[in-house]
């Protein structure tokens, strides 16, 4: 073997994968179907924020720091969200979704990535102002702590209100948004009356089971960071989630087109990205 030839390999790679391997031997977190951009990106901010060279530097930091592993985990999980974050989706579901919820005496729906909670909130209010809050189960899920502790404390800073203020009334809010809140120490707390269905739960969509048979899943801009075989993998978990006739919701930037067969999903909102399972074509679940 001619030891001074040195093989062509993009060295970065490998750093990512035994580091990727690392996090999964030792914590049962997988990334490795992660959009590898995301991931590359993340990896390189930590490097300098940790003021190390190469990524290979963090790996026995990851194996024997359970803190640091848990931290290099919260950097793939990206938290930006927003109360009524994208009008047109909650437009919609006022208009064409609750029509179908309401067909139901009892509904279950599902926030699979929920961050800080704003969304599932959103949905809440919705519910709420159109009288069919207290048939429903909201179940909020994340892989990442930190984010699910604050949202079940469910205290957001007025700001964040305020400034959620036009999107509410832009989606047909019925009153004023603080009106769901309390004031404490120029923080908001959500009412009681809103966090009382709703429960936050830790739920890894890489490799945890099927959640209940639900009317709505809604995930968005979660897919977004997954490679195409860890979405088709997620939309088959979602599809094994629905009952008959359920909707699945993705982010306004995706789409679940190419990714499952024809007809097993229909599109019922193409600009509000809202899909419905085909009644016809339900089979009951088999994924796990
Ligand atoms: C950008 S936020 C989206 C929040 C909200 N759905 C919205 O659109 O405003 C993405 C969330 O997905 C979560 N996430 C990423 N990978 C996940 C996984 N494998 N299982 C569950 N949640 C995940 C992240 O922790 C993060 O909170």
């Amino acid at each position: 073997m001619d030891v001074s030839v040195e093989r062509k390999v993009d060295k970065s790679a490998v750093e990512i994968e035994l580091l990727l391997a690392a996090l999964s031997k030792c914590y049962g977190y997988d990334f490795s179907n992660y959009s590898y951009s995301t991931i590359h990106r993340r990896l390189k901010n930590r490097v300098s924020l940790e003021g190390v060279e190469w990524i290979s530097d963090l790996i026995g930091r990851v194996v024997y720091e359970r803190e640091f592993a848990f931290k290099i985990i919260n950097d793939f999980s990206i938290n930006v969200t927003s109360f009524f974050r994208d009008e047109n989706f909650f437009s919609t579901i006022r208009k064409k979704v609750v029509p179908y919820l309401k067909t139901f005496p009892y509904f279950k729906i599902w926030h699979a990535g929920c961050a800080t909670g704003e969304e599932v909130y959103s949905m809440a209010i919705i519910l709420k102002e159109e009288g069919i809050y207290d048939r429903a189960r909201l179940y909020a899920t994340d892989i990442n702590h930190a984010a699910l502790l604050h949202a079940r404390e469910s205290i957001y800073s007025n700001s964040d209100i305020n400034k959620a203020q036009k999107s509410y009334k832009n989606c047909g809010g019925k009153l004023s948004l603080e009106d769901y809140f309390y004031s404490r120490y120029n923080s908001s707390i959500v009412s009681p009356s809103l966090s009382s269905n709703v429960t936050f739960a830790a739920h890894n969509l890489v490799n945890d089971g099927v959640f209940g048979e639900m009317q709505l899943i809604i995930c968005r801009n979660v897919m977004i960071y997954f490679n195409n075989e860890l979405k088709r993998q997620v939309i088959k978990l979602f599809k094994s989630s629905l009952c008959p006739g359920g909707m699945l919701c993705t982010g306004n930037k995706e789409s679940i087109s190419g990714l499952t067969k024809d007809c097993e999903f229909n599109v019922f909102d193409n600009k509000a990205k809202i899909y419905k399972l085909d009644q016809e074509r339900y089979e009951p679940s088999t994924y796990y």
